[in-house]
């Protein structure tokens, strides 16, 4: 088996996968933290990059937000809350799931009532209207190939039924993109291809509707990724709010994630027609949504006790760099085709 079916089979299996057993818990008590799950000021900073957009669509009585990835939906309820006007957006959200589909319903019907709607995938997907879209953590989590510069030529690490690598022929789904892969690596280097996030983007490009598509996650651009610290690539499991490489270990009840290579994402999304509006790590991007929220707190008395200072404290984690601000990206795109 490639390393992407098993990644497939131990994230989103419906009796066995991570994700396929339903909304696992994120934050403090789950495996890993996101910033969704730091609080609900990243939310309401969304809001206001998807309000300037529908702002200079010339507020669109339709306008539509799409997310893929909700999860439990605490990112829709965080920008639903945070929506700076009475012009609430219509809601969609792209779920393949039945059971992450119930918690989302549970959860947002009762805020939106009639504004929020589900579809099952990206090619169900026909909205017309102006639309934002968004995700946070989708791209890493979906299953990549694992492969290895031998000197003249690239192996796939595949995997045995004892689950053990073994080097073998390069499988069709991951040789367009290995194609492209420098070739002045050391013999031995060990990394990973994303043809399905690849996919994924062209699909998006494709979709029916004018606006902008926020991409938020980990990586790097290309020149940053292939770099002798990473000659085994970027492939983690995380469990218990602790992570490593042994990536066979465990299967189904640990998150499965490699960061994204964005130089990638984005000549993807440039072929498409698409084109990049702002590509930055999520310290400056958060920090440029902020800065109307900041200059109004200027001058004001502050205590710890209040939610001003909540809110400060989730910016903090959001945007230093050694917490969340540096390692993590945003991608901006416009798109301005049907
Ligand atoms: C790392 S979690 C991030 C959850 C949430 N966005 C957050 O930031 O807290 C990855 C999420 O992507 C979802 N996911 C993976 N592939 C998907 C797909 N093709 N369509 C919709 N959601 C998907 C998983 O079910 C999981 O909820």
């Amino acid at each position: 088996m490639t390393f992407a079916h098993v990644m497939e089979r131990a994230l989103y299996d419906s009796a066995l996968g991570y994700y396929g057993r339903g909304p696992r818990r994120i934050g403090r008590s789950g495996d890993f933290f996101t910033a969704v799950s730091v609080g609900p000021l990243y939310g309401q900073l969304l809001a206001h990059v998807a309000c300037d957009v529908w702002e200079s669509h010339g507020r669109p009585a339709d306008f539509t937000l799409v997310e893929q990835g909700a999860h439990d939906g605490q990112l829709a309820e965080d920008i639903w809350n945070g929506w700076p006007n009475e012009h609430k957006p219509r809601y969609t959200i792209i779920e393949p799931q039945p059971a992450y589909r119930e918690a989302q319903r549970a959860r947002l019907e009762p805020l939106m009532g009639d504004r929020v709607d589900w579809v099952e995938g990206v090619s169900s997907f026909d909205v017309h209207a102006s639309s934002f879209f968004l995700s946070n953590e989708l791209l890493d989590a979906f299953p990549v190939h694992r492969v290895r510069w031998m000197g003249r030529e690239w192996k796939e690490l595949h995997v045995t039924p004892a689950l053990e690598w073994t080097e073998g022929e390069l499988s069709e789904a991951a040789r367009a993109e290995v194609a492209l892969l420098p070739n002045d690596l050391p013999a031995g280097y060990t990394t990973e291809v994303h043809p399905a996030a690849v996919e994924w983007m062209k699909a998006m490009a494709a979709l029916p509707f004018r606006g902008a598509i926020l991409i938020a996650d980990y990586g790097y651009e290309a020149a940053e990724y292939y770099t002798p610290e990473r000659a085994d690539g970027t492939l983690r499991r995380y469990f218990n709010h602790r992570s490593d490489g042994n990536v066979l270990d465990r299967l189904g009840e640990c998150d499965l994630t490699a960061h994204i290579n964005f130089t990638r994402l984005i000549d993807t999304a440039e072929a498409a027609g698409l084109t990049v509006e702002r590509f930055m790590d999520q310290g400056r991007f958060l920090t440029h949504a902020a800065t109307p929220w900041l200059k109004s707190l200027d001058g004001k008395p502050m205590t710890s006790a209040t939610a001003t200072a909540t809110a400060l404290r989730q910016f903090h984690t959001l945007t230093h760099p050694t917490h969340m601000g540096a390692a993590f990206r945003m991608l901006l795109l416009k798109k301005d085709h049907h």
